[in-house]
């Protein structure tokens, strides 16, 4: 197959794939965890920025469909605090890249009605790319259709703790009593306040785990777990995930709407 046909196969595998989705019921609020973009470079004997490179067209294409199919929310793992303890020239890498998509999509966030918010320890970037990463923010702050947060040094436990403190201030200055502290109240502390839980959670690289991505907010979101690398993670791959999705049964603990009590 050369790779005009196997584009257009691809192509007829997507119209099927769409053809199977329920609009009706998509998740409102996607979170993903891009990751193998280093195992997808070392695949090919190219340095790992290669592999950032391409997984930053993967999630062109899965905005795309995201815009397309009209989702509200999507929420990146872009940077843990964890990667800080990577080799400089690779951070060093990742923040320009960082700074270049984002100075290349300013203008389509505005087009489109697409609130970027950046989450994490923001204070812990570059002051070059913090002040972008903050203009855009701020520039797309009043824009209601989508929201796209990015993790950004972010590390779930640490948004916890902040939280904690912030409320123990609150409770020191007598602004807040011990009793008053419940999950709703102790949810407007954590940067995704304002945002549905994720409905769904996607991981790329085969990887089973969350590395301390959103672990208060994803107590009961769907996880789905692949294989595929992130830089190979495209439309078809999106689609496949939100019609896994479908396919569950969301209990919230409850019993089976199937079976009659
Ligand atoms: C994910 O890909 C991107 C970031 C963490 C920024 P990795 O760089 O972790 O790729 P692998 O896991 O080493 O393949
Ligand atoms: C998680 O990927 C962080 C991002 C995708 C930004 P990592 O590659 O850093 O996670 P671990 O080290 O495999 O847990
Ligand atoms: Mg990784």
């Amino acid at each position: 197959m050369d790779k005009f046909q196997a584009m257009e196969a691809r192509q007829v595998a997507e119209v099927e794939l769409r053809d199977q989705l329920d609009l009706a019921s998509l998740p409102r609020h996607i979170a993903i965890i891009m990751d193998g973009n280093g195992r997808w470079a070392a695949q090919r004997g190219l340095p790992r920025i290669a592999g950032h490179k391409e997984g930053i067209r993967a999630l062109q294409d899965v905005l795309e469909i995201g815009h397309e199919l009209q989702i509200p929310y999507i929420t990146l793992y872009a940077f843990s605090q964890e990667n800080w303890k990577r080799p400089q020239s690779e951070i060093r890498l990742l923040m320009l890249l960082l700074q270049q998509y984002l100075t290349e999509e300013r203008q389509r966030f505005q087009e489109r009605g697409v609130r970027f918010l950046p989450i994490g320890r923001l204070d812990q970037l570059p002051s070059s790319v913090r002040s972008l990463v903050l203009e855009v923010a701020e520039e797309t702050r009043h824009l209601t259709r989508r929201t796209l947060a990015v993790a950004l040094s972010y590390g779930g436990r640490a948004e916890i703790v902040d939280a904690a403190r912030k409320i123990a201030i609150e409770v020191q200055m007598g602004s807040l009593t011990p009793d008053q502290i419940d999950e709703s109240l102790f949810e407007q502390y954590l940067s995704t306040w304002g945002l549905p839980d994720p409905d769904l959670l996607i991981r790329t690289s085969g990887e089973a785990r969350i590395s301390n991505f959103l672990p208060w907010q994803i107590a009961y979101t769907e996880l789905y777990f692949t294989k595929t690398l992130w830089p190979d993670f495209r439309r078809c791959e999106a689609l496949l995930a939100l019609l896994d999705y479908q396919k569950r049964e969301r209990r919230f603990g409850r019993i089976s709407q199937t079976v009659s009590p």
